[in-house]
């Protein structure tokens, strides 16, 4: 498939065709995007919970997440890579904002970065631009901050809260974003988001009327155990599949049926004769 670029998405939202964005947090799922046909792949700080363990995005560190997106990197040619700025890497100052956004795309070739609200995240994010780094906002639930944003619900239910999350939209395309996550709001509310945003919007729990949807890798393949969030559809059920294909391994080493035969290795008769004396 050939490469996705920025302009490819310009053109979708033009054309009026979904932009399609997944998250993917290491090698084999990157593959599995890419092979899937994706536009977008976006090693988000969900990575935190998916598969670091924590129980929300707070924790995750800078490392943690260079290391995830490069190995993302490996996996991945075709989509455009995009990765979430953690928390604490670029609310300090503009100057912190850059040096983090550079540390993805050198040390792990990302095409761009992803960061949180508008406000004081829109000057980081025209920082990060002028740095020549493209930036992708997110409005709306913002899990980053959702302590102090009214927790994890939906954001924009009421008409001022909507202004509050239109807002931050128009602040991220003044800041030079290349596109916008807008993230559990209720339908109305990306109504009146839409016709005055001209960069790409991509929903998740934002309805139909965006230029595109992301879904959480773990979150649409069923690998994930918890609760899922309103706007989930699952696909498929991969956490089941490897528990069954784990525990039938398990079973078989107990049984003995596994190893067989074909999974073992010979020696040429001389060698094992000679073995014997
Ligand atoms: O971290 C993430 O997975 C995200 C998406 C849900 C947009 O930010
Ligand atoms: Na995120």
């Amino acid at each position: 498939a050939p490469v996705v670029r920025i302009a490819d998405l310009v053109a979708k939202k033009a054309r009026h065709e979904p932009i399609v964005m997944v998250t993917a947090y290491d090698h084999p799922s990157a593959q599995v995007a890419d092979a899937a046909g994706v536009d977008v792949i976006l090693i988000g700080d969900s990575a935190a919970m998916t598969v670091l363990g924590y129980d929300s995005t707070v924790p995750v560190t800078i490392d943690e997440m260079i290391m995830l997106a490069a190995a993302v990197r490996r996996g991945a040619t075709a989509p455009l890579l995009v990765a979430d700025l953690p928390f604490g890497s670029y609310e300090v100052s503009d100057q912190q904002a850059v040096a983090t956004a550079i540390r993805f795309v050198k040390e792990a070739g990302c095409d761009a970065v992803k960061l949180e609200g508008g406000g004081q995240s829109a000057s980081r994010a025209a920082a990060i631009v002028r740095a020549g780094i493209p930036v992708m906002g997110h409005v709306g639930l913002t899990p980053q901050t959702a302590n102090a944003t009214g927790g994890f619900r939906a954001r924009g239910q009421t008409a001022d809260d909507a202004v509050a999350v239109l807002r931050a939209a128009i602040e991220l395309e003044e800041a030079g974003c290349f596109a916008i996550v807008a993230e559990a709001i209720p339908v109305q509310a990306c109504a009146a988001i839409m016709p005055r945003i001209t960069i790409p919007v991509i929903g998740i729990g934002a309805g139909p009327d965006t230029d595109g949807q992301v879904l959480v890798f773990h979150d649409l393949l069923g690998i994930f155990a918890g609760p899922a969030a309103r706007f989930v559809r699952r696909y498929a059920n991969v956490r089941e599949t490897m528990i069954e294909g784990v525990t039938a391994y398990a079973d078989e080493v107990r049984s003995g049926a596994y190893p067989a035969p074909e999974h073992t290795y010979g020696m040429p008769a001389e060698e094992a004769s000679r073995l014997r004396e």
